[in-house]
């Protein structure tokens, strides 16, 4: 039966996956990108060389198979023209996520035409977290090994997507 309690909580289910190989980060990406829709933002948790832009690289090659994705650690915001316009924001040289940086960004979160995809999203405070996010978190197991876990609130019945 359905509790009450149900119907305020969103339910949440997470996912765990462990990869060998940036390939595989970068397919496991490319493999989740399927159950992304316009207006979905992604942020993305982990440490330097944990995978994030690998993984941004398997997205975008879903939607597109000519956008090059590059490490934009210096750049803040990346716009691609593909299917879906996609939106990936780094905020890695962010030191102090404030209300300019936000104005900056707000606009691109905005932006329910699109998906948004944040590295280092363990930058933005919670006054600025979208109400509504999908959350990844990267952590490095080892050499070669991740552990990437997707953390989503269910809106629909596809038990086949992590992101429904
Ligand atoms: N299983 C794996 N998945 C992803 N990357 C891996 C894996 N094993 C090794 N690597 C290496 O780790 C690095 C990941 O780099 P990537 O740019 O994706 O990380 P990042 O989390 O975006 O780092 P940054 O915080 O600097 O932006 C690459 O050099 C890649 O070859
Ligand atoms: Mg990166």
């Amino acid at each position: 039966m359905e509790s009450p309690l149900s119907r305020i909580i969103p339910k949440m289910s997470v996912f765990e996956y462990y990869t060998n190989s940036e390939l595989e980060t970068e397919n496991l990406g490319k493999a989740y990108a399927e159950c992304l829709k316009p207006g979905d933002t992604v942020f993305l948790f982990g440490s330097l060389g944990a995978g994030k832009t690998t993984f941004v690289r398997g997205i975008v090659s879903y939607f597109s198979n000519s956008i090059v994705v590059k490490s934009p650690s210096y750049i803040l915001v990346s716009i691609y023209d593909a299917i879906i316009p996609l939106c990936h924001i780094d905020l890695f040289r962010i030191d102090r996520f404030d209300h300019i940086i936000a104005g900056e960004i707000a606009e691109y979160f905005g932006d329910e035409s699109g998906i948004k995809i944040v590295e280092w999203a363990e930058k933005v405070p919670q006054e600025f977290v979208p109400q509504k996010v999908i959350k990844i978190y990267f952590e490095i197991l080892s050499i070669d090994r991740r552990k990437i876990t997707i953390e989503t609130i269910n809106e629909s019945n596809n038990s086949e997507c992590p992101a429904s």
